[in-house]
C-alpha cells in the first residue's frame, strides 16, 4: 500500500513505522524534513500496535475484569459464572489477522490471536509476555503453568515488589517453577509433553499449548546492514551514538535494533531526538529513568535503578516503603497487597529508583520518572501535596519513610 506520492529519492527515509519509527517520523515532517516511511506490515504500530503492548492489554482488559468480578463477592456482589464468547472477546482485541500460524508452541502473536483456551497451557519464561499472557488465559480458564528459567519471576524488579505479584499468581495460575531447565517437548495426544527439571527433580508434564516468552531479539535481519558502515555487536544491537547516529553517519538506529529496553516509550523517545539531531538540533538521549510495567494485576512497575541495582553498583543508598495496607484508597478498593518504594541516594537524598506493585502501578510510576528526571530530592516527593484519598499518596508516605517520619504508617 501507498499513501502519499511514491517518490524514488527522499531526505529522510524512516525504515520501520513501530513507536520509533512512527513517531520519528512524524517529527521529522513537523521538522520540515521531506520524510518517506517504509513498513512491511500493512497499517503503522509495529509489533506494539499489532501484535504487542495493545492487543495484550485488551485481553488483560478482559481478564482483570473476570478477576474483578469473581474478586467483589468478598465486598458483597456476587456475579454468575462468566460465560466467554471467545469470538466476541477476539474481535475486542482484533487488528488485522495476524500471520503466524498456532501450533502445540505459540509465541505471543499466536497466543493474542485466541484460536482456543487450552485446558493446560505451559508458559515458558516468566518475564513480561509470560506473566501478561498467562494471566489473560488463566482468567479465560486455562491451567496455567510458568516454567521460568531464572530464580524468581519478573527478574528485572526487585524481588520485595515481585512477591505481593507472584502470591496473586500462586493462586490464580496451577504452578510456578524457578530455576527450571526445559529438558524435552515431545507431542503428546494433541498436545505436547514437556520435561523438565526443576527444584531437583525432573518433571514430566502434558499441555495442551506451549506458550514460549523467553525474551526477543533485535530485529536487525535482512535489512541490508552488511552494505553500511553500521556496527553491529555481539547481541545483535546496532551500535549508536547519544544522538542515535550509527558508525554510518547517515544512518540513525531507535527502538528494539538499538539496544535494551525493548520497550516502546524508550523508542519513541529515541525517535524524536534521532529525527531533531536529523533536523540539525542540539540534543542527546540522556534518559535516566525508562518506566517498565508488566500490566498483570497487580501491577508492576519501576524506574530508575532497582535497589539490587544500586547494591551492585555500590551506592550508598537509602529506602523509603509504604505498604498500600496502610493507604485508606487501596483498603477501599479491597486491593491492600501493594507496596511502593523508592530509592534515594544517601547523601544527596536524590530519588535515583522507584518500584511499584498494585492497582494502576504503571500509571503511579510517571510521577516517579519525573521526580528522577528533575534530580527531586525524597524531600520534594513527601513535601508534595497529594490528593486524598488516591494511591498517589503513597509515593508521598513512601518518601516520607526515607526520613522515617510516615505519619500513617506503623514503625
Ligand atoms: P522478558 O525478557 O521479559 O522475559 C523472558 C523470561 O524468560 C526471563 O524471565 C528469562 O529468565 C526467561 N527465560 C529465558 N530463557 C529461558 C528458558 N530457556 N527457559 C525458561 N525461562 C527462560 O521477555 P518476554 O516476556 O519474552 O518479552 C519480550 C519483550 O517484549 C521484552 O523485552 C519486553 O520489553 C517486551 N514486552 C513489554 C511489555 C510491557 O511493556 N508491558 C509486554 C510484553 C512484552
Amino acid at each position: 500500500m501507498v499513501v502519499g506520492e511514491l517518490t524514488e529519492s527522499t531526505d529522510l527515509l524512516v525504515l520501520g513505522g513501530g513507536p520509533g519509527g512512527y513517531v520519528a517520523a512524524f517529527k521529522a515532517a513537523d521538522l520540515g524534513i521531506q520524510t518517506t516511511i517504509i513498513d512491511a506490515a500493512p497499517i503503522l504500530g509495529g509489533v506494539c500496535l499489532r501484535e504487542g503492548c495493545i492487543p495484550s492489554k485488551a485481553l488483560l482488559h478482559v481478564a482483570h475484569l473476570v478477576q474483578h468480578a469473581a474478586e467483589a463477592k468478598d465486598l458483597g456482589v456476587s456475579f454468575g459464572e462468566p460465560k466467554i464468547d471467545l469470538e466476541k472477546v477476539r474481535g475486542w482485541k482484533q487488528l488485522p489477522e495476524a500471520l503466524i500460524p498456532a501450533s502445540c508452541c505459540i509465541d505471543s502473536t499466536a497466543a493474542l490471536e485466541l484460536k482456543d483456551v487450552p485446558k493446560r497451557l505451559a508458559v515458558i519464561g516468566g518475564g513480561y509476555i509470560g506473566l501478561e499472557l498467562g494471566q489473560v488465559y488463566a482468567g479465560l480458564g486455562s491451567k496455567v503453568t510458568v516454567i521460568e528459567a531464572l530464580e524468581r519471576i519478573a527478574a528485572g524488579a526487585d524481588e520485595d515488589l515481585v512477591r505481593p505479584l507472584a502470591a496473586k499468581l500462586k493462586k490464580q495460575f496451577e504452578a510456578i517453577f524457578t530455576g527450571a531447565k526445559i529438558e524435552s517437548g515431545k507431542p503428546k495426544n494433541g498436545g505436547v509433553e514437556l520435561t523438565f527439571a526443576a527444584g531437583g527433580q525432573t518433571h514430566k508434564e502434558r499441555y495442551d499449548k506451549v506458550l514460549i516468552s523467553v525474551g526477543r531479539r533485535p530485529n536487525s535481519d535482512n535489512i541490508g546492514i552488511e552494505h553500511t558502515k553500521c556496527v553491529v555487536n555481539a547481541r545483535g544491537f546496532i551500535e549508536v551514538d547519544a544522538q542515535r547516529r550509527t558508525a554510518d553517519k547517515k544512518i540513525f538506529a531507535i527502538g528494539d535494533v538499538a539496544g535494551d529496553p525493548m520497550l516502546a516509550h524508550k523508542a519513541s523517545r529515541e525517535g524524536i531526538v534521532a529525527a531533531e539531531a536529523i533536523a540539525g538540533h542540539a540534543v542527546a538521549y540522556d534518559v535516566r529513568a525508562v518506566p517498565g510495567v508488566v500490566y498483570t494485576s497487580p501491577e508492576l512497575a519501576w524506574c530508575g535503578m532497582t535497589e539490587a541495582e544500586a547494591k551492585a553498583a555500590g551506592v550508598e543508598y537509602k529506602v523509603g516503603k509504604f505498604p498500600w495496607g496502610a493507604s485508606g484508597r487501596a483498603i477501599a478498593m479491597g486491593k491492600p497487597e501493594g507496596v511502593t518504594k523508592i530509592i534515594c541516594d544517601a547523601r544527596s537524598q536524590r530519588v535515583i529508583g522507584v518500584g511499584i506493585v498494585g492497582e494502576h502501578a504503571g500509571d503511579l510510576i510517571a510521577e516517579a520518572a519525573l521526580a528522577i528526571e528533575m534530580g527531586a530530592e525524597a524531600e520534594d516527593l513527601a513535601l508534595t501535596v497529594h490528593p486524598h484519598p488516591s494511591i498517589s499518596e503513597t509515593l508521598m508516605e513512601a518518601a516520607e519513610g526515607v526520613f522515617g517520619t510516615a505519619i500513617h504508617q506503623a514503625k
